[in-house]
């Protein structure tokens, strides 16, 4: 980062370097007072697996954020590459007439032991309690620990690089790489 770039430019200059990071895409949900949350989100990771605990960066500055904050529980659900257009309605796509339960189609969810919405076709879906949270700037880390999991569809996953919606190719080893690729290790 150029230690001279004002705050502005440091934030424009880590979104560019943070596009070369290929992130899986999930839905995060919550649910408070009977209504249904959710958004869009690559910023989850595994955080430890005894106890099974995730970790996911939310805006504050979204709606999902406030019922997370009320009602402790959120669910991360892990989309198969299918359910581009699902990534899009929970990303705000279609303007703020289509936010909250809006984003929701009763057949597509369930729920698990927490209340959050769980997507069925998911590829795997993570219903979790919050156990930890920390602010930092506009986002809240939070970590949840899992309460119930769900094994869903067999699938690829939905990835985001560079900007844009990507799918998973296996890369055999022996295979000739795209131009500008290497192999790590052996
Ligand atoms: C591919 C992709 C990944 C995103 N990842 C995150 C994320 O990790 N955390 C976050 O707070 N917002 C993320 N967003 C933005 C939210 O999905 C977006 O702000 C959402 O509309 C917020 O919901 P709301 O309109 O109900 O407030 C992402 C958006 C896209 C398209």
């Amino acid at each position: 980062m150029d230690k001279h770039a004002g705050p502005e430019n440091a934030a424009a200059q880590f979104k560019v370097g943070m596009r070369s990071l290929a992130g899986a895409v999930s839905i995060i949900t919550s649910s408070h007072g009977g209504r249904l949350f959710g958004m869009t989100a690559t910023a989850v990771c595994s955080a430890c697996a005894d106890p099974p605990t995730v970790l996911v960066c939310v805006n504050q500055a979204t709606t999902t954020h406030q019922a997370i904050e009320q009602s402790k529980v959120f669910c991360v659900n892990v989309l198969r590459h299918e359910d581009r257009e699902l990534s899009g309605l929970f990303s705000g796509v279609h303007g703020s007439e289509m936010r909250g339960e809006a984003r929701f189609r009763e057949e597509q969810w369930t729920k698990l032991s927490t209340g959050a919405p769980v997507l069925r076709d998911a590829l795997v879906a993570f219903d979790c309690r919050v156990v930890n949270r920390m602010v930092h700037g506009t986002h809240t880390v939070y970590l949840g620990e899992v309460q119930q999991l769900l094994i869903g569809r067999k699938g690829k996953p939905l990835l985001y690089a560079d900007g844009q919606y990507a799918k998973l190719a296996s890369l055999a080893h022996g295979e000739p790489l795209p131009e500008g690729l290497d192999y790590w290790g052996e």
